[in-house]
């Protein structure tokens, strides 16, 4: 078997913001991190951290101050249209489109996203089965409970079945029924020999899906490796405890 192939990788990747006339925020600085196929990279961290920032650079929705990311061997900077056909990005703050319904919002994402006409119903289909959407698939959106509209944002970003998903905190606002769906998906699609790369708050989340973490402070990383490498390396006895540590300067 060859060995799995490296999808997406930063290199240097830094992000400056000017907030106001004077100050600069380093949201992100010089990030190298690797995830391959069938890999799950779990990105940690406090509030303002940076991993909203990086996921959005490796998404081609901010551009890279310095230093670039590569997804599925484009490079963000140069061909980001064939990254974004690469990807399945999954942003805190839904924005859906309040009239549509789940079948309608999902028949735009998928042409938009050049899935042929035939193909649309037995996809919409397959994904409403996925995230067990099919009871709504007919409500307007403005009529869907929060968790609803999770699911429905988790179906636009998979609807084109891209080899690469970016999930910006993918369990938030989810019950415990509807977090085991998503985590579940998550594992078959690694299973699949996917790649993800996902933010979480959540310690359980991470120790459950996540091949690799990295811990990100400040816009740094601070520890980053598989879980068991982490914890062999730091003392610790579990995920929280290295979080911790980290964010406390003890490692
Ligand atoms: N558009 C922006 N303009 C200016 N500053 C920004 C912008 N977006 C993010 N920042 C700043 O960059 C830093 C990192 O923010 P980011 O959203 O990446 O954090 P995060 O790790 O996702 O946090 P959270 O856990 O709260 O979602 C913060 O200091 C934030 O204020
Ligand atoms: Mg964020």
């Amino acid at each position: 078997m060859t060995s799995p192939s490296i999808q997406v990788r930063t290199v240097d990747l830094t992000k400056k913001f000017q907030a106001g006339k004077k100050e600069t925020i380093d949201a992100v600085k010089k990030l190298n991190l690797e995830a391959k196929s069938g890999e799950v990279l779990g990105i940690l961290g406090p509030n303002g951290a940076g991993k909203t920032t990086t996921l959005r650079m490796i998404s081609t929705i901010l551009s890279p101050t310095s230093g670039t990311a590569v997804v599925n061997g484009n490079d963000v900077r140069k061909n980001p249209l064939q990254v974004r056909q690469s990807i399945g990005y999954l942003a805190t703050e839904m924005g859906l489109y309040e009239r549509l319904t789940p079948v309608e919002t999902l028949t735009f994402f998928a042409k938009i996203n050049g899935l042929e006409q035939r193909l649309i119903d037995s996809r919409i289909e397959e994904v409403f089965d996925i995230l067990d959407m099919a009871d709504f698939g007919d409500r307007r959106a403005d009529k869907l409970s929060t968790g609803m509209k999770q699911k429905l944002s988790l179906a636009r970003s998979i609807i084109h079945d891209p080899p690469i998903l970016i999930f910006d905190e993918p369990t938030q606002g989810l019950d415990l029924m509807t977090s085991k769906t998503v985590t579940d998906y998550i594992k078959e699609f690694k299973e699949d020999g996917k790649t993800i790369i996902l933010s979480t708050h959540i310690m359980s989340v991470a120790e459950k899906l996540c091949d690799k973490i990295a811990v990100l402070f400040d816009g740094e990383i601070k520890a980053y490796g598989s879980l068991p490498a982490l914890m062999k390396k730091s003392g610790t006895s579990n995920l929280e405890s290295l979080f911790f540590d980290v964010v406390n300067g003890e490692t």
